[in-house]
Order: C-alpha cells, then structure tokens, then sequence
C-alpha cells in the first residue's frame, strides 16, 4: 500500500509541468538580464567591447554561476561585479549562465606573434625551470577548457587575463577552489604572463 501510494505521488510530480521546469536554466529571461543590466560592460551577447571587461560569450554556464556565486558571497572581490551580482537571485545566475554559454564569442587575434609564439611554448609545455604546469592540462589544448571545472579561455581579452593572473600571483582573487591558479602564477613572471595572455587571446 505504502510503496503505491508513494509511486502515484512521484507519478503526480513528474506529470505536473510546474514543477518539472523549476530550477531549470531560462536562456530567454538570461537575455533580458543580459540586455538590461549587463550590457554596457558585457555587450548585448557576452562580447564585452572593453579589453578590461571580460568576454562572457561561450563560456561554460557552471564556471560563470559559480563566479556570479562567489562576487555574490564576496568569496571573489571586485566592487563593480560584487554590487551586480548582490542583487542576482540564484535562479538569475543560472539564466543569464545560460544565455552568455549560448552565444558565441568573436574570433580574437594575438597583436604580436613573437609574444605570443613564447606564450604557445608555455601554454602547452609549461616551464620546468620554474615549475610552471602546462595550461592545456587543464583548460584544454584548444582553450576552450574543461566544463564544468576549467573555464573556456580562448579569445579571451588579453587585458583582462594579465589582470587576473597578477590577481591570483598577488593572493588578491583567492577564489579558485584548492589554490590551483594561486599555486601555478605564484611561478610567473611579468613576461610569462603577458606572452600566454597574447596567446590565449588568439586561439581559435
Ligand atoms: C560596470 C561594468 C559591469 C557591469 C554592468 C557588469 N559587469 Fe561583469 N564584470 C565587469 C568587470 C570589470 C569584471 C572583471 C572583475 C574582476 O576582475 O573580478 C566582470 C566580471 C564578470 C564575470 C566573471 C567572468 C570570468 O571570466 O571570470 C561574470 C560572470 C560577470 N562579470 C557577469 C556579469 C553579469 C551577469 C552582469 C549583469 C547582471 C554584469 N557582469 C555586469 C564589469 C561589469
Ligand atoms: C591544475 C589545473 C589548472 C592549470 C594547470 C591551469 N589552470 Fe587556470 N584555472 C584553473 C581553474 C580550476 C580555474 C577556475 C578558478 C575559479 O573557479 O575561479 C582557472 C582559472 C583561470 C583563469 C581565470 C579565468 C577567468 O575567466 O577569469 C585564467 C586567466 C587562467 N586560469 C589561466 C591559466 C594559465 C595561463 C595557465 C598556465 C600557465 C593555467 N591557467 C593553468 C585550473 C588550472
């Protein structure tokens, strides 16, 4: 009796459509937060045309609600973004993740090849004089990352990847879960930096 009574219930939920889309990630609402708040710094779709603002377009939706989650808890500082997603409910992030992950990111270019040649070497090889691991291990030989653990990083402006890369050298962003991007800038060098920020930015 109990074992029916309980599978007629679980076969009333799955049926109702209410509560079947609860929770699920709404591109469409993303949009209209995207268009309405985000854009002046983000772009319509997530290509942000400031080099300090960085591109949303294709990147992975769990990394982008995890980042609006820790400006929100303050896990991660910035006072612009911490005042953006402060008033962002959970249901929100989850939207707007998914509008940006839909969209897709213009082609970017490296402005200066022998930078960037030097930061190709880096990126798939790492440095063993310093004991810098490889980037590809993790966000991918092709940039494009690991979702749902390594963020997307191709195309990515190059302004805004030094400025993170100093941020984890400097213990200033502390939220990458274990150290890990803490740990491997702590090995790098001003140079090092800019060279694998020229590199990523064009990879394609
Ligand atoms: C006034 C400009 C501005 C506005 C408006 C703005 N952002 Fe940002 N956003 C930034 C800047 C600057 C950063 C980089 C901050 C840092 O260094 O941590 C950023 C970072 C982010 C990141 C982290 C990306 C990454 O690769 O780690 C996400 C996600 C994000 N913004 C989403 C949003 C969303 C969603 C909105 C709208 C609700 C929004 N932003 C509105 C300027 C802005
Ligand atoms: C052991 C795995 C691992 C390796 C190797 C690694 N990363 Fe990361 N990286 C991560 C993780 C995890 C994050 C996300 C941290 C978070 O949740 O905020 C990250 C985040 C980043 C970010 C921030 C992205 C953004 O949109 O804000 C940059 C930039 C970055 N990594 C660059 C690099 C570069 C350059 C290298 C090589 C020198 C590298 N990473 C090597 C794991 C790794």
């Amino acid at each position: 009796m109990k074992c029916l009574r309980a599978s007629v219930l679980l076969a009333a939920i799955l049926a109702t459509p209410a509560l079947a889309q609860e929770g699920k990630p709404d591109p469409a609402k993303g949009r209209a937060i995207a268009t309405g708040v985000c854009v002046a710094c983000h772009g319509v779709d997530g290509n942000s045309p400031i080099t300090a603002n960085p591109v949303l377009a294709g990147q992975h939706s769990e990394y982008i609600v995890k980042q609006l989650r820790n400006y929100k808890s303050g896990d991660r500082q910035n006072p612009i973004m911490n005042g953006m997603a402060a008033s962002l409910s959970e249901q929100d992030m989850q939207d707007v993740a998914a509008y940006y992950a839909s969209q897709k990111a213009h082609q970017g270019t490296a402005r200066d090849a022998g930078v960037a040649r030097a930061g190709q070497q880096l990126y798939r090889g790492g440095n063993a004089d310093n004991g810098t691991a490889a980037c590809a291990g993790c966000h991918s030989p092709s940039g494009a990352g690991i979702p749902a653990q390594y963020p997307r990083l191709k195309g990515q402006h190059a302004d805004y990847t030094i400025a993170q890369l100093k941020a984890f050298r400097a213990g200033e962003r502390t939220n990458d879960d274990s150290a890990m991007m803490r740990s491997i800038a702590a090995r790098m060098s001003d140079a090092e930096i800019a060279a694998v920020a020229e590199y990523v930015q064009g990879l394609q």
